[in-house]
């Protein structure tokens, strides 16, 4: 759950690794660093905190040179420190070593190291690679990293330099993500596309067991066991770098929510006909399963997961398809019931998440087919399912998920109607299909109210503690919303199906406590209204988003309204305020949104 980035090329490695880290900061800064090479010897400047602090740093000290690797971090072994930081070298300053991921058999490594005499400066897992790397050099730093790879146990990107060998790197890879960027007479290599697209737009994509040696001029591909060289396929960046920068606003959570319009016509783009009709050709391969499956386990994490208590509804509603729902990190370890015709249905904005990735392993190897919902393209969970479908949200930055949950929810609501066609389930779509084609207007709409929303988060942000409460399809919503708030804003927020608050939660309620509910299902609406005047009742102070603001004009403190559409859909709608409420929450206490205290944006540790 680190960022790496290297240079070899003939510019100013120092300047290019600062930019990569600065654009792969959302994946860790606990602490940032950078390794350069010159006049064979190696600079290493690492400083606890984030990059900013080492650019500072940087300012004061000489980094120049034309090869380097640089590191964000995000701490698994060993508290965030400067002597944590990464780039780590070996007893002698003749190796660096960056690394993301967890080393699970660095203890043992490391006792032999300390034995043959190796001396330790950190308490990181990544340090025992580089002293390994310096053990096994005789000449080949390719030989010395390949040999090393092959005894670590665990999760890992790597990437080395050397000032035996002043303008390589040998870069490594195993469950966590790294692309090697293919520019004219230099190589860069990243974690994710947006530190490479400002150079060159073609990369390649490491696999599993591979690993990469890069020059100015070269770049050469292997199989880590067998030595065999790769010929691997090149891949293009179809976005620019302007989409990754933040566009004028203050931050890039603000700047996601805004672009969720535009996200809704992307995700709709070629797969939604007017007439309902629904294409989904990356399903063609397993559409027969679909067709029978007898049952569906959603299986994410997080904000993916939530979205997935969305599908869950809309699947067993509009498909009559029995769905569970479970967090990865539980499924994986529950040993899930699982038979004949079920289907494994995986969501990951990242497609790193290393649960969600696990889960789609433990699928695969119980004989269940596993299809994906998936926002980077080629990530490594779109790689191992049987087929995945693409949000087309464009990257996230903001470590708080915003158009990626908007787009998991279309794309839901596409599956579900794509598999009632395919399993002929009969139902009166046409409210839905009426309707989605003005999400994306209605979207922009409620993007108008923040002002009104700033004034309620005026209201809420000096409290400590707040509730969240909605039914069915609310209910799923205000899960997403109370996690919004909370991860952002530090305020604590819970959030309760409503019907669940006289069994323990209404004991917490006083005067003031924030109550924020939706009330957007019709089946249910007057059983909201009576838990809304249960709250009230002791004291709460209600803010009301609802598609049917007249019915509540006398129940909610504040009132947010939102479009009517078919209750299917509302989600889409009524998460927008929530989003917008966390945000100002967050800002107006003085936080970052999109740097939330000792959370990331990829989790790609356990
Ligand atoms: C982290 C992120 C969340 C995200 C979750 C799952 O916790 O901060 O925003 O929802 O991981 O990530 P995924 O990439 O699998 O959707």
């Amino acid at each position: 759950m680190c960022g790496i980035v290297g240079y070899t090329g003939p510019q100013q490695a120092g300047k290019i690794l600062l930019e990569g880290l600065h654009l792969l900061e959302y994946r860790g800064y606990d602490s940032a660093g950078i390794a350069v090479l010159k006049d064979d010897k190696l600079k290493v400047i690492k400083k606890e905190g984030k990059v900013a602090r080492l650019e500072e740093q940087l300012k004061k000290e000489d980094s120049l040179g034309n090869c380097g690797i640089a590191h964000t971090r995000w701490a698994t072994h060993g508290k965030p420190s400067d002597a944590n930081a990464h780039p780590h070298t070996g007893c002698d300053s003749d190796f660096a070593v960056i690394h993301n991921g967890i080393i699970e058999n660095y203890a043992e490594l490391k006792a032999r190291l300390q034995k043959n005499g190796h001396y330790f400066t950190s308490e990181t897992d990544t340090e025992v690679i580089a002293h390994m790397v310096e053990e096994a050099y005789q000449g080949d730093l390719y030989v010395a990293v390949r040999s090393v790879a092959q005894q670590l146990v665990g999760a890992y990107a790597i990437a080395v330099v050397s000032i035996h060998e002043p303008d390589k790197i040998v870069a490594v890879r195993q469950e966590t993500p790294l692309l090697i960027g293919l520019g004219n007479k230099e190589k860069i290599l990243a974690s994710d596309p947006s530190a490479l697209v400002k150079y060159t737009k073609k990369y390649w994509r490491l696999e599993n067991g591979e690993m990469a040696v890069i020059t100015p001029e070269s770049a050469e591909a292997f199989v880590i066991a067998s030595g065999e060289k790769i010929d691997k396929k090149i891949q293009e960046i179809d976005w620019d770098i302007d989409e990754a920068q933040r566009s004028g606003f203050d931050h890039y959570m603000r700047k996601e929510i805004d672009e969720q319009p535009e996200v809704i016509e992307n995700t709709l783009r070629g797969r939604f006909a007017k007439d309902g009709t629904i294409s989904l050709p990356e399903f063609d391969d397993v559409a027969e399963t679909l067709r029978q499956a007898r049952k569906i386990n959603i299986v994410a994490c997080g904000t993916s997961y939530h979205a997935g208590l969305v599908g869950k509804y809309l699947l067993e509603n509009l498909c009559s398809i029995p769905v569970e729902a479970d967090i990865a990190s539980e499924f994986r370890y529950r040993n899930p019931l699982m038979g004949d015709k079920d289907v494994v249905l995986v969501i990951s904005q990242s497609g790193e998440t290393a649960d969600t990735l696990a889960a789609v392993r433990l699928a695969k190897q119980k004989g269940v087919p596993v299809i994906g919902i998936v926002n980077v393209v080629n990530s490594s969970i779109a790689a191992e399912c049987d087929a995945v479908t693409y949000l087309h949200a464009g990257p996230e930055i903001g470590v708080a998920s915003t158009k990626a949950y908007v787009s998991q929810l279309v794309l839901l609501m596409l599956m579900a109607l794509y598999l009632a066609q395919l399993r002929n389930v009969e139902f009166d779509a046409s409210e839905i299909v009426a309707d989605i084609p003005k999400l994306s207007g209605y979207a922009s709409e409620l993007l108008q109210q923040e002002q009104k929303i700033i004034q309620v988060a005026e209201l809420m942000k000096n409290k400590g503690n707040c509730f969240f409460i909605g039914r069915l399809l609310d209910y799923a919503v205000v899960l997403e919303g109370a996690l919004k708030l909370k991860e952002i804003s530090y305020i604590h927020a819970e959030a309760k199906a409503a019907g669940e608050l006289k069994h323990g939660a209404l004991a917490l309620v006083e005067d003031g406590t924030p109550i924020v509910t939706a009330v957007t299902q019709d089946s249910i609406r007057d059983k909201m209204h009576s838990s809304i005047m249960e709250v009230k009742a002791r004291g709460g102070s209600i803010i009301l988003v609802t598609d049917k603001p007249e019915q509540a004009q006398d129940i909610a403190d504040t009132l947010i309204p939102i479009p009517k559409v078919s209750s299917y859909l509302s989600p889409i709608l009524s998460i927008i305020p929530l989003q917008l409420l966390s945000y100002h929450a967050a800002v107006l206490r003085g936080n970052n949104p999109d740097r939330p205290r000792n959370l990331a944006k990829s989790v790609t540790v356990e």
